[in-house]
């Protein structure tokens, strides 16, 4: 078994289909030849009764029958037949073989005899002689045609050789046809499983040239519906997320080198004025100290927000319980009044609905949004907070009346580390790792997040979470 598992899959699919095809073939040739066979003995049988019966229908016509049994023994005898004549007590009464070239009869066997003696018309049976096989036919001698006197038995034989060689012939024909007829198969197999199978020896060249490295390699079959033209389809596919995957990892330790770089550029070279003697002067010092202290901040808010993503992305961090989300607003709104200061913050509340979700991430994902809104509007915009549910989902809402996003920024912004021009420019701006914060958030949760925006005409993000039946308040349904 293990040994027929290593042969190639284009060996063992031509085999198994060879297989199959020579027990078809050995079936059907069996049965054609059995068929073939029967039918000669058969119409030979026949020819012989109907040859005999006139004789024999003569010779039962004339007085006292029996006298003239070496007759019609001798009549019914040729070259082809020899005719035995046998008494009802089973003696051989007469025997039609007079010449050398005349085929010799077998001997008379007494089963069979017995039952054309007792009136059975149709007994043919092969019999064996000195090597030699006979069809031989037993004919009921009866008084008148039909009449229940029977007055003895015919056996009338002949030797089997000719129908022996026709037999033969076929044999070897048919043989030699099935032979024929399974080197094609052979060869068509092995032809079909080739051609087969072939895109997939392409498909594991490929993994083996991926596997090395080059994630730009893919197996291009061309245009093919079949199980394999998708396999490959699939594959191609793959292997593209997969290269998209990475160069997106690359990007992001890039990325985040590169925001790590900045902060301490600064903090190195602070300390390296100070060393050269700056703290004799006490206002440099203080400024220098004051310009550290706001790198190390950014340093840590950055480390924690890519220790998040990267816990995130584990999946590890979600703890979801029920949230009312009446009561979760009315707390947020405290806090974002203080985070907005001149702004205005208002509250869109929906139907009271209670969700699962983490209050902690709730928050964090809402934080980050609000922040944002407080970094893009002027000092008396106005933010609004808001959700609704529907039979499926509840969606909360940031919206923001401020300078909006460039619609060539806007695929690009839940992107970590990507930042828009404004945030860019801006001495204090933040990491750019926020909304791929919320993004990731939102996702462990099941959800999506979305953005409408309008140069100049603020921004809206939307959340959308799923809402299980669990999720819902029993008393808003009762109400
Ligand atoms: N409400 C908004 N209005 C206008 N632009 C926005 C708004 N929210 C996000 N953006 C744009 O999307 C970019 C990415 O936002 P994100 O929150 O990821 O980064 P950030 O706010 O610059 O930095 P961080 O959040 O890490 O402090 C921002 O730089 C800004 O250009
Ligand atoms: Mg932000």
């Amino acid at each position: 078994m293990k040994r027929w598992r290593n042969l190639s899959l284009r060996v063992r699919l031509t085999l198994l289909y060879v297989g199959l095809l020579a027990l078809l073939l050995a079936v059907l040739g069996g049965v054609l030849y059995w068929d073939f066979q029967n039918f000669l003995l058969e119409s030979t049988a026949t020819r012989l009764r109907a040859q005999a019966k006139p004789i024999i229908d003569e010779a039962s016509a004339a007085a006292a029958p029996l006298e003239h049994a070496q007759t019609l023994a001798r009549d019914l005898t040729s070259r082809e037949t020899v005719a035995l004549i046998i008494g009802p007590d089973g003696e051989t009464v007469a025997v039609g073989k007079t010449l050398p070239e005349e085929p010799a009869p077998p001997p008379p066997d007494p089963a069979y005899d017995a039952r054309a003696l007792a009136g059975e018309n149709e007994v043919t049976y092969v019999a064996q002689m000195n090597g030699q096989r006979y069809l031989v036919l037993l004919i009921p001698w009866r008084s008148a045609p039909g009449s229940p006197d029977i007055l003895g038995v015919i056996q009338l034989s002949t030797p089997l050789a000719p129908i022996e060689n026709i037999l033969l012939r076929q044999k070897l024909m048919l043989g030699l046809g099935m032979m024929l007829t399974l080197l094609a198969g052979l060869a068509g197999g092995l032809w079909l499983t080739s051609s087969a199978l072939k895109p997939l020896n392409q498909m594991t060249e490929t993994c083996e040239r991926i596997a090395e490295g080059d994630l730009s390699q893919r197996v291009n079959l061309p245009e093919r519906e079949d199980e394999i033209g998708r396999l490959a389809q699939a594959f191609d596919h793959m292997v593209a997320r997969l290269e998209a995957a990475f160069a997106a990892q690359r990007r992001f330790v890039a990325n985040a080198a590169h925001e790590l770089r900045t902060p301490l550029t600064a903090i190195r070279g602070s300390l390296e004025v100070l060393m050269r003697g700056a703290q004799d002067d006490p206002a440099a010092t203080s400024r220098l100290t004051q310009g550290m202290y706001r790198e190390v901040v950014r340093l840590s808010r950055l480390s924690e927000q890519l220790l998040d993503l990267s816990r995130i992305g584990a999946g590890a961090t979600i703890h979801k319980q029920p949230i009312d989300l009446q009561a979760f607003f009315d707390d947020f709104l405290y806090q974002a009044r203080l985070l907005a200061r001149d702004r205005t913050v208002t509250l869109d509340a929906g139907d009271p609905v209670t969700i699962l979700a983490d209050p902690d991430a709730l928050m964090e994902m809402l934080f980050n949004l609000m922040d944002n809104a407080v970094q893009h509007t002027a000092e008396n915009g106005i933010i609004t907070l808001g959700w609704r549910t529907t039979p499926e989902s509840v969606q909360l809402w940031v919206a923001d009346d401020g300078e909006g996003i460039p619609a060539d920024d806007l695929p690009r912004i839940f992107e970590p580390f990507y930042r828009g021009d404004s945030s860019r420019s801006r001495r204090q701006g933040g990491s750019g790792l926020g909304l791929a914060l919320v993004q990731a958030l939102v996702e462990a949760h099941g959800g999506r997040i979305t953005v409408e925006s309008q140069p100049g005409q603020g921004a809206r993000f939307t959340i959308t979470l799923p809402l299980t039946m669990r999720d819902v308040d029993p008393l808003e349904k009762i109400g």
